[in-house]
């Protein structure tokens, strides 16, 4: 059983790469709706969130436990290393194959302000980033839009544009998208940004590494079996 853990409905942009990988496999994915967002959030705050619900995945018998969410993973993902047995899979900030692309020497990265704040970016961009010139933006009331299943219309697009304006002024021609709800924004960004920019979803990247270290516990193979999908939210009292 693979766990799959979120503030809210953005994980599920992470579930459809693991499921698109391995169908075969069973999931629970949980999104803490009652907590949501976790973007303001301090990381104190976040790491007691993660700690309950790692401990609602295992007694449902989860044996590896995808962190969907990159404020949580930035937040979390270490203090959950240190304290559980079981291996967890979080979120990379793809500054990495964006800079490694870019011809523009420009690269926006749209997150929420806990995950530019957490050591994981910070080391990220220390690393990857070069000579390209790397413009951050917190996406301002799209978390919020996706949770109430908004993905488009004006007022989405009117959102995204003041998002992305200054990346695409300054010459972006990759958009990193740092938060797993903005996937589902992903046609209205390509189509205000337009065609010369190249948005990366980092998901398929962080399925293929689940992969990975499942391989290293146990057998998963293709099969012909579809794999069950349990959905479980916390709910505010
Ligand atoms: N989907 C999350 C992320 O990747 C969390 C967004 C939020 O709850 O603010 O950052």
């Amino acid at each position: 059983m693979i766990g799959v853990y979120d503030s809210g409905e953005g994980g599920k942009s992470v579930l459809k790469e693991l499921r698109r990988l391995m169908p075969w496999e069973d999931y629970i994915y949980y999104g803490d709706k009652a907590y949501c967002p976790y973007g303001p959030k301090s990381p104190e705050f976040i790491i007691t969130r993660a700690c309950a619900v790692t401990d609602y995945l295992i007694s449902r018998g989860c044996e590896v436990i995808v962190v969907a969410c990159n404020t949580a993973t930035a937040a979390a993902i270490s203090y959950l290393r240190g304290h559980y047995r079981i291996p967890f899979v979080g979120m990379e900030p793809a500054i990495k194959p964006a800079v490694l692309h870019s011809k523009s020497g420009v690269v926006g990265v749209l997150a929420t302000a806990g995950t530019f704040k957490g050591r994981l970016y910070l080391n990220t961009l220390a690393r990857f980033s070069g000579n390209v010139k790397v413009i951050e933006r917190i996406g301002e009331g799209l978390v919020e839009t996706v949770e109430k299943g908004i993905l488009d219309g004006p007022e989405v697009e009117e959102m995204v544009r003041r998002c992305i304006a200054p990346m695409l002024e300054a010459g972006a021609d990759h958009i990193v998208l740092g938060c797993t709800h903005y996937p589902f924004l992903q046609p209205v960004i390509e189509r205000i940004a337009g065609p010369g920019v190249t948005v990366v979803n980092p998901a398929p990247a962080v399925a293929a590494q689940t992969k990975r270290v499942l391989e290293g516990i146990k057998k998963t193979e293709p099969s012909a079996r579809e794999g069950s999908v349990e959905f479980c939210y916390s709910a505010k009292d």
